[in-house]
């Protein structure tokens, strides 16, 4: 089917960069909320605090859609990781 093909093709390419801006937006966002922790704070800036969770969440499932669409570059990474080439 062309249309499921384009479709595809589309979402494999995206992947790449929404697994990146998510990555950097929650490490970025994580920085402020570290700083609470340590300083034994609650968090005053709600809008960090959602940016962090919700990003969070699409870079994980980014990264499981990713790992899904090159399944045999993780396994062979896997296979090669625990010797059992
Ligand atoms: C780059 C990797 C990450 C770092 C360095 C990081 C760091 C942190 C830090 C320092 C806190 C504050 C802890 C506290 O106040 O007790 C936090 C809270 C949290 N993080 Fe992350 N995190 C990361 C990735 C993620 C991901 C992938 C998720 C997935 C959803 C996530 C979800 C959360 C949640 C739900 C909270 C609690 C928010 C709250 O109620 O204050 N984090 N994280």
């Amino acid at each position: 089917m062309p249309e499921g093909g384009f479709v595809k093709k589309a979402i494999k390419g995206v992947l790449p960069v929404l697994c990146v801006v998510t990555f950097a937006v929650t490490a970025a966002t994580s920085i402020p909320l570290f700083v609470s922790y340590l300083r034994g704070e609650t968090i005053k800036n709600a809008v960090l605090q959602d940016l962090h969770v919700w990003f969070g969440i699409t870079f994980i499932i980014s990264v499981l859609l990713r790992m899904a669409f090159n399944r045999k570059f993780v396994v062979g990474s896997l296979k090669h990781l625990t010797g059992r080439r």
